[in-house]
Formats: structure tokens, sequence, C-alpha cells
């Protein structure tokens, strides 16, 4: 990782390294292909955060997915604490009928997931399966099954592969703690009860 040294001054500790994911969404990928032969599937990936799991995922399975692409946003006055979130960009097709995997970065209090869960259903989905690259299960709110998860983790703030903190650190290719230094100074302390 010494191909880092910019990003990683603001890393305290890593928890997940490269080899680590990539062991990990091997083995998930043969999973999802034991599991989902011969089933018409749809991979939604949740934007941004999954972007870089997704795309590592998706070329482990050897299924004739669907891609999808969903963007959502849990910001805004009310909208946290209620759980309704933002669908800031929808599928391209509908998915009655379909078996839909959602493909999200991380679980964290469940309540983005479980607006999201709900609203597919509600679209008429065949099932509805998740799956999460980290479950930080010490902040649950809402109590959401996560079908596939990678790794949990304990309740610290972390970036990398995908996952940002004000948008930046997604090209970090491993899974670090963010450096309290980082944000401590700045009103969107990621954690604030978000
Ligand atoms: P939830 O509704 O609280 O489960 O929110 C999940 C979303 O919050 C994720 O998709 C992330 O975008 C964001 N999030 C939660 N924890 C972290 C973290 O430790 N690092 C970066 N983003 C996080
Ligand atoms: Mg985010």
């Amino acid at each position: 990782m010494d191909q880092f040294p910019t990003l990683k001054k603001d890393i305290l500790e890593i928890l997940v390294t490269r080899a680590q994911l990539k062991e990990a969404v091997e083995k998930l990928g043969r999973t999802i292909t034991r599991d989902f032969k011969g089933k018409d599937l749809v991979m939604i990936c949740i934007l941004k955060g999954a972007a870089i799991f997704y795309s590592d995922l998706i070329r482990q399975i050897d299924l004739p997915i669907r891609t999808e692409f969903m963007a959502i946003s849990s910001y805004g006055s009310a909208t946290k604490t209620s759980g309704v979130v933002r669908i800031l960009k929808d599928l391209d097709h509908d998915i009655v009928g379909q078996h839909v995997i959602i493909v999200e970065d991380i679980i964290d209090t469940g309540l983005t997931l479980s607006f999201l869960k709900k609203n597919l259903e509600d679209r008429g989905a065949g099932s509805i399966h998740i799956v999460s690259l980290l479950d930080k299960p010490a902040r649950r709110k809402v109590d959401i099954p996560i079908d596939y998860s990678c790794f949990s983790i304990p309740d610290a703030f972390v970036v990398g592969y995908g996952l940002d903190y004000d948008e930046k650190y997604r090209n970090f290719p491993e899974i670090g703690v963010l450096h309290p230094r980082v944000y401590s100074q700045n009103e969107n302390s990621p954690c604030s009860d978000d």
C-alpha cells in the first residue's frame, strides 16, 4: 500500500485488506452463482457506495444477470429519522416477478435498506435478497435481514473500496477507519446520529 501515501495519512487503521476483499468477493460470487442458478436475476447496484464492490462482484457470477443502478439519498430534514429516502435515480426497467438482489456497501442503521426493500416489494418483485459488503450491527435501528454479507465491522466510520466521506476516499482500495482529525472540525461529522 505504499502506492497510496497521501490517502493513507487520513486512515487510522486498515480493517479489510485488498486480499481479504478479493477472496470474499470471489466466494460470494460463487455462492450467488449456485443459489440463483436457473433464475431470472436482476442485480441492483446502490450508487455510489456500492459501485466498486458491485463491479467486482458481478464479474464473479456465472449467470446471465441483468444490471440495474439506483441512487438514493437519505439527506434532508426529517427523512433520516423516519427512514424515508429520496430516489435520485430509479431503475430503467420494471422488476415484476423477477428475482432481485440489492447490492449495498454497508448496512448501518438499516433505515435506507428497509425503505428500499419495501419500495421494490411494492413494485411486484418475485423475490428480494440483500447483499452488503459490510455490516455495522452496533448501529442498527430497524431489524432488516441481510442475506449475504462479507464483513461485520465495529462501530467506526470507514472509507475506501467505494465508501466515502464527503465524496472522497472512494478510490482507496482497502477498507480503513477514517482518522477523526479529518471530520472533527467539520459540521458534517459522520458520527452524528444519521
Ligand atoms: P443506513 O440507512 O444507516 O443503514 O445507511 C447506510 C448508508 O450510510 C450507506 O449506504 C453509506 O452510504 C452510509 N454509511 C454508513 N456508515 C458508513 C461508514 O462507516 N462509512 C461510509 N458510509 C457509511
Ligand atoms: Mg455515503
